[in-house]
């Protein structure tokens, strides 16, 4: 269990001589990056971050959608929350919903830490109760919390989802069986194009609202 980050020296990790121009440039990971590797490296397998495997298809995701408001139930430590944010410009905003209190606030350092641009609000309770009371549209949604209960986060955000608002359920091949209902829904209802992405032993759902 993490109980908080430690940034030391920023560190120097890849190197690239261009000879044509004798110019050495040095890449240097971003304070987002390091903070992501520090609590990769920190928890160990069976702690549900998203990961950098799964990460990357939310990254991409991001990358590409350039979401100006994204709602993410499940925070914990704020891996996530930091992964979407360093994708994400100043002008976008991440709210994200964590019930237990110690772990928003270590997400709220870690996400103090690394410096990333974007406002990111983290709201402690119960996202049941939460979501119903939050304002305005969301073009991204990231639900990583209880699987049997994805369903009832969507039916709950659908209102505030615009036509081409994505949602990214994670754990949708280790934990089908509890998301089933969820997976229906996605698949079946005729509101969404749904499509299962596989990486690292564990797959997510990403459905588009039509
Ligand atoms: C799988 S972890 C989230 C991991 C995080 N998204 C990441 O990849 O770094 C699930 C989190 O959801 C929180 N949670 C569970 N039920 C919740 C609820 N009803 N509302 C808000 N958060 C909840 C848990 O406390 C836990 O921190």
């Amino acid at each position: 269990m993490i109980r908080s980050v430690e940034i030391s020296d920023v560190r120097v990790n890849y190197e690239n001589t261009f000879l044509e121009e004798y110019r050495v440039c040095y890449m240097v990971p971003s304070r987002a990056d390091q903070v992501l590797n520090i609590i990769e490296k920190t928890v160990n397998a069976w702690y549900p971050i998203i990961g950098p495997w799964r990460g990357r298809i939310l990254a991409d995701t991001v990358r590409r959608l350039r979401p100006r408001r994204v709602l993410e139930v499940g925070t914990l430590v704020g891996y996530s929350a930091i992964l979407m944010a360093k994708e994400l410009d100043s002008d976008a905003e991440i709210i994200t919903l964590e019930i237990d209190r110690d772990e928003a606030e270590l997400a709220e350092e870690n996400i103090r830490r690394a410096r990333v641009k974007p406002t990111v609000r983290v709201l402690v309770g119960d996202a049941l109760e939460i979501i119903p009371i939050l304002e305005g549209y969301f073009d991204l949604v990231f639900l990583d919390a209880v699987k049997n209960e994805y369903y009832d986060y969507l039916r709950l955000v659908e209102a505030k989802l615009y036509k081409g608002s994505v949602v990214v359920a994670d754990n949708a091949e280790a934990y089908a069986y509890s998301m089933k209902r969820y997976l229906d829904y996605v698949r079946y209802s005729g509101r969404y194009e749904s499509r299962l992405v596989s990486a690292d032993g564990d797959g997510m759902e990403i459905s588009t609202k039509l």
